[in-house]
């Protein structure tokens, strides 16, 4: 027998908005990650964000927080938004994944990548905060987050920091780098090279952004 694919989309309510979506979310059961995470990181920014940013999952800190994106890839990530001219306040932050998949080693929570059972359970999730935002910008954050929205055979390393106009999810699409690569440089001169490199790609959305994007008051 098949093994029974279970998806998130039996978790979600027919009139959604963000505030009912992150209270339905908060009991789905979709896969087996909700038995290891504390709780589940669901998106966090305002209806009227016209740029979603998207990583893979949760980490260690956003894991114990319950919020997306405030440990240190996500001090990392505020500091290269402001560097680009792009405000966080602007933008609606989540993940493609909601909660944190680790392995333990020592002490310590591991993050592990999720698979793609589980991307395949999750993503509705994100589909609904989608349907919800009606983004106009959409930037992926590494390859976990660019495969599930732009395509499985999406490369970030060659495709990174061009503008996808062809899309349904929003008017522009864009993938770069995630945050936590950049932390995991070897030494600090290539910290800071790929720094630069991620900030130029999100300068590039930044453009897009400020010449094409209302920003709602
Ligand atoms: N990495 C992610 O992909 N998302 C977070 O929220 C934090 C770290
Ligand atoms: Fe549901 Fe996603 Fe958590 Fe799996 S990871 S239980 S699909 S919210």
């Amino acid at each position: 027998m098949p093994k029974q694919i279970h998806t998130a989309e039996e978790f979600i309510p027919a009139k959604s908005t963000l505030d009912s979506l992150r209270k339905s979310a908060a009991h789905c059961t979709a896969c087996d990650l909700y038995k290891r995470g504390t709780q589940i990181v669901f998106g966090e920014g305002s209806a009227r964000a016209r740029v979603i940013l998207v990583g893979e999952q949760p980490g260690d800190k956003e894991d114990l927080m319950g919020r997306p994106f405030v440990g240190p890839a996500g001090k990392l990530l505020d500091r290269a938004l402001e560097i680009a001219g792009i405000e966080r306040d602007e933008t609606y932050v989540t993940n493609i994944v909601k909660h944190f998949k680790w392995e333990p080693r020592g002490k310590r929570r591991i993050h592990k990548k999720p698979n793609s059972l589980e991307i395949a359970a999750c993503r509705p999730w994100f589909e609904a905060e989608v349907r919800v935002i009606r983004p106009q910008v959409v930037i992926c954050l590494g390859a976990t987050a660019a495969q599930a929205i732009i395509g499985r055979n999406f490369k970030v390393t060659q495709q990174r920091g061009k503008l996808i106009f062809d899309l349904q999810i929003a008017s522009a699409v864009m993938a770069t780098v995630h945050p936590s690569s950049i932390l995991r440089a070897p030494d600090e001169e290539a910290r800071r090279d790929e720094m630069t490199s991620f900030v130029d790609d999100l300068k590039i959305a930044a453009a897009y952004i400020h010449k094409h994007v209302r920003i709602a008051a």
